[in-house]
């Protein structure tokens, strides 16, 4: 069975002196989180005050993108190996808004994934289909050329080591999320995807998160969804209540559905 895991998505918000109170608010509120696994991926800014104030918690720390070099004269970058020093273990990768406002391709996205995965951080491959494209039918057709161009090359064992994200772009910050049904439904295609790039083994482990709008009052329906295996969570996951609350909720759906 596959563990829930919820990640937060801080994007461009926070001070150090807001970011330090909100994942000193998360840490007090999730203790000891039981069947779920928890990730806070904050500005780069914060990395360091976020992961002295998260060590030896159990909550994980994740960056928002990364170069897919290891060093060079790329300004403005960040490589993998800093992000690794700072404590990450896990990266998103290929979030909407980066490929509509930085213009970040299908192929550059591979390449950032295959370097963090030579780096030992874990690619969280975000996909999803804009409002025009689910207008036109083209939900599974947008979704299946980022998810085969995002992992070329990758290997089977590689797969296995990776999250997705589906996050419609109609759903992100817009306070619309997606149906539960409706996301399980293309949750399932991309599954079936893994299948036939990886192997049926390799798929059933993989984690599929859902991510648009998700909040306290919504993660349940949504989690519930067989194929849905967690919540990457953008303005809720801002509050250290909203965020524990949408936590507690996964790991409790979570639990009920493995029994
Ligand atoms: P919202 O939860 O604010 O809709 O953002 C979702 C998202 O983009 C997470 O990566």
């Amino acid at each position: 069975m596959r563990t829930p895991l919820v990640i937060g998505n801080w994007k461009m918000h926070g001070t150090l002196a807001e970011a330090r109170a909100l994942a000193g608010g998360i840490r007090e509120g999730l203790k000891r989180p039981r069947g779920v696994q928890v990730v806070v991926c904050p500005p780069f800014t914060a990395l360091a005050a976020v992961a002295e104030v998260l060590a030896g918690s159990p909550i994980q720390l994740g960056a928002q993108t990364c170069h897919h070099e290891a060093a060079g004269a790329h300004t403005g970058e960040i490589a993998p190996p800093m992000l690794v020093e700072l404590g990450c273990r896990w990266v998103l990768l290929g979030h909407s808004e980066r490929r509509k406002e930085i213009g970040e391709s299908d192929a550059v996205i591979n390449l950032k994934l295959r370097a963090a995965l030579v780096h030992g951080l874990t690619p969280v491959l975000c996909v999803g289909e804009t409002t025009e494209e689910r207008r036109q039918g083209l939900t599974f057709t947008t979704v299946e050329g980022q998810l085969r161009a995002g992992l070329a090359g990758v290997t089977a064992a590689q797969v296995g080591k990776l999250a997705l994200a589906y996050e419609p772009v109609w759903a992100i910050g817009t306070g619309v999320n997606a149906e539960p049904s409706q996301a399980g439904e293309v949750h399932g295609y991309l599954r079936g995807l893994l299948s036939e790039l990886a192997s049926k083994e390799v798929a059933q482990a993989v984690r599929i998160l859902y991510g648009g709008s998700v909040k306290a009052e919504n993660v349940d329906g949504l989690v519930a969804e067989p194929e849905i295996d967690g919540a990457l969570v953008g303005g809720a996951s801002l509050t250290a209540a909203g965020f524990t609350a949408i936590v507690k909720k996964a790991a409790r759906v979570g639990a009920a559905s493995r029994e």
